[in-house]
């Protein structure tokens, strides 16, 4: 039995959904999805009216999926345009600066329109048109989201990489999309530090082809590189360029932008999200999930590299006309305290981050959190991974003080918005359960290897068994990819890759990835990802890459790792692999451990089997069941013998 945590009254009485509503709307939106999707879809403006609202098709082969798709709109006249008249001078975008003595900067809806409009006309000097793709590697500074709403203004489509990605990960993602520009920035200022974007950035470029313009953003001033052809300020081109930009007209089914993902196989997938069911799935999430009421101040702590960013930081927030905060720094500078400060000098009324985060802050005690006045918070809210119930408890209880709604959401980049997730006003909460379905949403629980659904209280596979608006339509380039990842395996629904447990109560536990799928501090690290890193580094012939619990992170990476004949097995080699991957990847994909291994366990057939793999890592070698089908059956011994992480 796990612990019940009722509502606060005060917020359900002021809520937008309490239970009763919940449960009539919940059971509206799955009988008659056309008549609740056409009503939410007018939450958003659209240029010419949709008619038609889903078109759906989920057979494996003829994957088709579609909303509003003879409607036409514009998402940044969404985010911007419409408020102006009513809300031009009210803060848009809250930003706040890695250093704590710099100031803040509140920036109106009217004063980012102006230079959304600019930035607009930028980009369209340097050729950039309807359909074009952008790249967008910046820190978390406004005119990421500038550029975001800029390409959305024009119909170019975005591809933002977080800033953390090497030059390698972002020359990749430059190239699968053919981007023809690339936004960057000067440096990117972080935990008092300063990472030297431009430089990753001309790195990359040499990887790609020629005619990919660069566009800078001056954010700290220092020397850089400069290719006079190839690169232009953003400061210099804005000057010269008219500051009224018209939104251009979109269908709905236009993508709006491709995001990149870790898969359990190959390179990262272009994640592609269009333009109506997208931004009506943001909006209405982010309205409802976080009960937001008007004049609010909105923290979602995520990076915009992330889909949390995405949706939850500019598209959801600023479509709803909210206040959102944007902060470039890190939880721990200049101390452990500061997204504690924050939430007092901003009067923070959301505040929505990641158990990672929250498990790291736990270890630094109660007393910094309570130095700082928390008393403007209203909600709180959780994502990236499953928050383990004592993280959860510290949250309600000493950053909430017992009075703040956690809402615990489940989603993934796939889906654009939260898919299970808890109401403030009307879901009472179990520590640990991403609980029940949002509006339109129909999980089911699936035996893994039958594909048959359980009912009632049941363990297995998380499948959705329809659309909604928000969901990905394709992967970019790779319809068939898209086909084969999700709605292969168990035909006619939309496969998660997630395990989960559904309780006597109907909630929903998810369980984690059941994929090779690695979730690290809350990113998507695919296992085959780190796996060519390692063998791309001379001294490796192969390599097999696991997860195991990780206090902090979640899960940690743990290599196994076989050399080549003539290399020798040192510390030294063990930290060369680990900055290896480190600079291949980027510093979240760090390996915490490596094994070295002189042979890894195979079947005859030579296919690894990381299930004992994973076992090992776990330090849980106790049961490792049947090895009898391995070809070397020995090699099992010596990698106990040598295990990396003892209890
Ligand atoms: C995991 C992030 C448990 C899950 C929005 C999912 C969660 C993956 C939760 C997607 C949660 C995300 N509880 N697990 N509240 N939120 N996950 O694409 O395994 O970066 O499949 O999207 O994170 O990660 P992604």
């Amino acid at each position: 039995m796990s612990d019940i945590i009722p509502v606060p009254a005060s917020i359900a009485s002021a809520a937008y959904i309490d239970k009763a509503k919940y449960e009539e709307m919940y059971a509206a939106s799955v009988e008659n999805p056309d008549a609740f999707w056409a009503q939410e879809g007018r939450r958003i403006d659209w240029i010419k009216p949709f008619k038609t609202v889903r078109n759906v098709d989920y057979t494996y082969g003829s994957v088709s999926i579609k909303w509003f798709e003879d409607g036409t709109l514009n998402a940044s006249a969404n985010c911007l345009d419409r408020h102006l008249a009513e809300r031009g001078d009210q803060t848009a975008i809250l930003f706040e600066p890695d250093d704590p003595n710099a100031e803040a900067q509140h920036i109106t809806y009217r004063q980012v329109y102006e230079r959304v409009c600019k930035f607009a006309n930028v980009l369209k000097a340097l050729g950039v048109g309807k359909g074009d793709r952008v790249v967008i590697y910046l820190p978390m500074i406004p005119e990421a989201a500038y550029a975001m709403l800029a390409c959305a203004r024009i119909g170019a489509i975005h591809s933002v990489v977080f800033a953390g990605f090497s030059p390698d990960s972002l020359a990749n993602r430059i190239n699968d999309c053919e981007a023809k520009l690339v936004i960057t920035a000067d440096g990117a200022p972080r935990g008092g530090r300063v990472t030297n974007l431009k430089a990753n950035a001309d790195t990359a470029l040499k990887h790609c082809a020629a005619s990919v313009k660069c566009l800078v953003v001056k954010r700290t001033g220092q020397d850089i590189a400069w290719s006079a052809d190839r690169d232009s300020w953003l400061d210099e081109m804005e000057a010269g360029v008219p500051a009224e930009c018209p939104p251009t007209e979109m269908n709905a089914e236009d993508p709006l932008f491709v995001l990149y993902t870790s898969g359990s196989t190959g390179k990262p997938k272009g994640v592609v999200h269009t333009t109506g069911g997208y931004l009506v799935f943001a909006a209405m999430t982010h309205q409802i999930t976080f009960d937001y009421k008007p004049g609010e101040v909105y923290w979602c702590t995520a990076d915009v590299g992330w889909v949390t960013g995405h949706t939850y930081i500019v598209y959801g927030p600023l479509a709803n006309g909210a206040i959102s905060l944007m902060f470039e720094g890190v939880p721990t500078y200049p101390d452990a305290g500061r997204f504690w400060s924050v939430v007092a000098k901003h009067k923070v009324n959301t505040f929505y981050t990641a158990p990672t985060a929250i498990r790291a802050l736990m270890g630094k005690g109660e007393e910094i959190v309570k130095k700082h006045d928390r008393s403007s918070l209203r909600i709180l809210g959780t994502v990236g991974e499953p928050i383990n119930p004592e993280a959860w408890r510290w949250y309600y209880e000493v950053v909430g003080d017992k009075r703040c709604p956690v809402v615990d959401t489940w989603w993934q980049t796939e889906t654009g918005g939260h898919l299970i997730t808890n109401l403030p006003g009307a879901t009472p909460m179990k520590p640990g359960s991403a609980t029940t379905p949002f509006f339109g949403v129909q999980p089911a629980v699936l035996d893994p290897g039958t594909g048959e659904e359980l009912s009632g209280k049941a363990e297995g596979v998380l499948v959705i068994k329809d659309s909604w608006p928000g969901q990905m339509r394709t992967v970019w380039g790779d319809h068939q990819r898209f086909m084969d990842t999700y709605f292969q395996q168990y035909p006619g629904t939309y496969f998660t890759g997630d395990g989960c447990r559904r309780d006597e109560d109907g909630y929903y536990w998810i369980t984690g990835r059941v994929d090779d799928v690695l979730n690290v501090s809350g990113h998507r690290m695919g296992t085959a990802e780190i796996e060519s890193a390692l063998v791309a580094h001379e001294a490796v012939s192969e390599a097999a890459v696991v997860g195991y619990p990780h206090d902090l992170k979640g899960q940690g990476i743990y290599c196994y790792v076989t050399l080549m004949a003539d290399r020798e097995p040192t510390e030294a080699l063990r930290t060369e692999l680990q900055n290896w991957v480190r600079s291949e990847i980027g510093p979240i994909a760090k390996p915490d451990l490596i094994q070295f291994a002189p042979g890894l366990p195979k079947t005859r057939s030579g296919k690894i089997m990381r299930r004992i793999l994973r076992k090992i890592a776990e330090d849980d070698f106790g049961a490792l069941g049947d090895t009898s089908t391995l070809a070397e059956p020995q090699v099992v011994d010596d990698l106990i013998e040598n295990r990396q992480n003892r209890k």
